[in-house]
């Protein structure tokens, strides 16, 4: 399983703040938010990344993750030069899936949560097995902003409608897919939207029609955010705060995280740390693992 993690776009609902900088490297209260999604794909057992980003912002990925061997993870690179929609990943990324089936994480979001791991370990394995499709559905309050999921009466999905002025429900699709390799092919026959985009939510409708799509719920207990907006990244921000302090733990520590799998040993994880002493980060390391 490889994964496509995606930190393009505009960020044009942070303007001025992402005039100069990708959005998806602005700090959500003690690190860079491309490390969230990051620690999803090292929960999901997925060591091999294409990150996408565009020709400006590529060169300061590079410098913040490098090819990946810090966290014992294998990092490639991949420009897109317009932001053509999420869907494009797929193609730019042909040669980088090969035959494989394929994970796409957008980088502007958070998951935190109970069982997730777990989870995700499920759909992989599926994923792997069945050559099925797997996206997540989360409620939310103001669904119009999302690909919304209608439903029948027995729970079963219907269609997915890519932001709609009249929402069938209030569950939307998160950023979090996993497809057979298949998608690739998909992605080349959709037609762009009427935004102009190619949009993830014609890929998701397709499989759907093909009766390949499952449509895994997250509870409302479970925690999705995206940080598009400056109210969304405030609100993130303070809730990684929040966890962190109250439970003494680091959400999406990228390190502790590959230690713990095994793919980074011990004095790896002291190297990190020490680059990084006096920080709360690289403090909660040292003071974890360095004694
Ligand atoms: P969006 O939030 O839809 O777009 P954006 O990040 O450009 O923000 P704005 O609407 O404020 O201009 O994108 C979701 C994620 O997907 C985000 O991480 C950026 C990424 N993305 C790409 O990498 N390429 C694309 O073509 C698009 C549309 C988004």
């Amino acid at each position: 399983m490889k994964a496509i993690l995606l930190a393009g776009g505009m960020g044009s609902r942070l303007y001025p703040v992402t005039f100069g900088v990708s959005k998806q490297l602005l700090p959500v209260y003690d690190k860079p938010m491309i490390y969230y999604p990051l620690s999803v794909l090292l929960m999901a057992n997925i060591k091999e990344i294409l990150l996408i980003s565009t020709k400006e912002d590529i060169n300061s990925y590079k410098r913040l993750l490098n090819n990946g061997t810090q966290f014992g993870i294998s990092i490639e690179y991949k420009i897109q030069n317009h932001p053509n929609g999420l869907a494009e990943a797929f193609i730019l990324g042909e040669e980088f899936i090969g035959k494989d089936p394929v994970c796409l994480i957008l980088g502007d979001n958070i998951f935190y949560g109970l069982d997730f791991t777990e989870k995700l370990e499920i759909v992989v394995k599926r994923t792997l097995s069945e050559g099925r499709g797997t996206i997540f559905s989360y409620p939310v309050s103001d669904p119009k902003r999302y690909g919304v999921i209608e439903y029948d009466d027995d729970g079963n999905a219907l269609s997915i409608e890519e932001k709609p002025d009249d929402p069938k429900s209030n569950k939307v699709v998160v950023g979090l897919y996993f497809y057979p390799n298949s998608v690739i092919e998909i992605a080349k026959k959709i037609s762009p939207s009427k935004r102009g985009e190619l949009e993830i939510t014609s890929i998701n409708e397709y499989f759907l029609k093909g009766k390949k799509l499952d449509v895994e719920p997250l509870n409302q207990e479970f925690i999705w955010l995206d940080t598009g907006t400056l109210q969304s990244l405030i609100d993130a921000g303070q809730f990684i705060e929040t966890i962190e302090k109250r439970k003494g733990i680091k959400v999406a520590c990228l390190e502790e995280l590959a230690f713990q799998k095994g793919y980074i040993n011990k004095k790896q994880l002291i190297q990190s740390a020490s680059k990084m002493e006096g920080t709360s980060y690289g403090n909660y390391l040292k003071n974890k693992y360095c004694k």
